[in-house]
């Protein structure tokens, strides 16, 4: 699947564009090193180093969810964009560790945050998600349907780690990022996207679980690994991952008519920066240009790509006008590609930001008052049988 915004109807005076209004992000406290690792399994710090980039990742505590990362990155992405839980008109939440296949982590969002207006899904594409997702709210936001979307990547990596395989559990973590998109006359925000899957690949990556085979009397899923818990054929997906990297950016461009050598700046799902170096050598693109915070953060699957844009605008190396790809790989395989054109007033630029702060606070009070009494409701309901 790919989409244009077709830079060509900027001229028409009922074009709507989807721009990037707010972003956030949420990590656990517990940080977790190579040396930590190495403490239970036969690894060490300068091979993980070496074949990855990655030094640390943050890991979950016992009361840490997908569901409160979420949560908690969606709160400063509204901050950001200064707008209130009840402007938003979609919540997604692209995640491979929902706590539930449903409830989905996008309603349990929808709910902590008081957004009573919202639409809310989890997406499933592995690592591409976000990308997906942002895609998805940026076609409904031109399309006129929707005016503002909360699109989220969130993963607790750690509850799907066999944490006794070390060809996997040294990769991931946890974390989440958000970001906020919302319509706007103004020329740019995401100009394409190319979303692609090749389902042929499906046993080279995958979290078995149960779903609709009765597998209750199985000990493993399809590809004979454990259920619930990761499992990568790590040769091959770094194959499949150097060669869609710089194909499907080429791709956004060309849809975004924009050179590659006009991309100011790559942000790339986070795997493994050997991937990155052999992906910007392919794109004659130098690697100063390819956002990389693996070293950090590990894999945190989804959110990644939300983690890396946060990071990218702290450390001002976005401004105005830039152009931005966005590059998402992973379990399907799926993969996906974005190119966006940055910059749009923010609403705080405009109005004093105070008053909306209050409300907003307002609403999460609201929300938590109305769970307490559904808590209480449900405690005496269930004492009167
Ligand atoms: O987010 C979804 C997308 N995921 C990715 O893009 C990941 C893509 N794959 C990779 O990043 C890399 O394949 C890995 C980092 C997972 C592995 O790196 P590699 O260079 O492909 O190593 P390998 O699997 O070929 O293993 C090389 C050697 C093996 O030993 P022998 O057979 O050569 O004696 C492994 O047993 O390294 C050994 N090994 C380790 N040694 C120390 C594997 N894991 C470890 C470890 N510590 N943690």
């Amino acid at each position: 699947m790919a989409q244009s915004s077709s830079p060509g109807a900027e001229a028409t005076a009922a074009a709507r564009f989807a721009h990037v209004i707010g972003w956030g992000k949420a990590v656990p406290e517990k940080v977790m090193t190579n040396d930590d690792i190495a403490a239970f399994v036969e690894t060490n710090d300068d091979w993980i180093f070496t074949r990855t980039g990655i030094r640390q990742r943050y890991i979950a505590h016992e009361a840490e969810s997908t569901a409160t990362l979420a949560y908690n990155a969606a709160r400063q992405a509204l901050e950001v964009a200064d707008i209130l839980p009840t402007d938003l008109d979609l919540i997604i939440v692209a995640t491979s560790t929902a706590e539930n296949i449903f409830p989905s982590t996008a309603s349990q969002v929808q709910d902590w945050l008081n957004a009573s207006e919202a639409g809310a899904f989890d997406l499933s594409a592995a690592c591409s998600g976000f990308v997906y997702g942002l895609q998805l709210a940026a076609d409904s936001i031109r399309a006129g349907s929707i005016n503002a979307a909360l699109v989220i990547g969130a993963e607790t990596m750690s509850r799907i780690i066999d944490w006794t395989d070390r060809s996997t559990c040294i990769l991931f973590g946890d974390g989440a990022g958000a970001v906020i998109l919302r319509a706007s006359d103004a020329p740019g925000g995401v100009l394409s996207s190319v979303l692609r899957s090749d389902g042929a690949g499906a046993d080279l990556l995958a979290i078995p679980s149960v779903g609709s085979i009765d597998a209750k009397d199985s000990p493993a899923g399809a590809n004979g690994n454990q259920f619930y818990k990761i499992s990568m054929a790590g040769g091959e997906v770094f194959k499949f991952a150097t060669r869609v990297v710089s194909e499907s950016i080429e791709q956004a461009c060309r849809l975004a008519q924009v050179k590659v050598e006009d991309i100011d700046l790559v942000i790339p799902h986070q795997a493994n920066r050997r991937i990155l170096q052999a992906a910007a050598r392919k794109l004659g693109i130098d690697i100063t240009k390819f956002m990389s915070n693996v070293e950090h953060y590990g894999n945190t699957s989804a959110a990644s790509i939300p983690i890396a844009l946060c990071e990218a605008i702290e450390q001002r190396r976005i401004n105005n006008r830039d152009h931005i790809a966005l590059v998402g790989f992973g379990g399907g395989l799926a993969w996906a590609s974005m190119i966006i054109r940055w910059g749009v007033p923010k609403p705080s630029e405009q109005h004093g930001s105070l008053i909306k702060r209050q409300q907003r606070h307002v609403q999460y009070r609201i929300a938590r008052l109305r769970r307490l009494r559904r808590r209480v409701a449900r405690r005496l309901q269930s004492s009167s049988f």
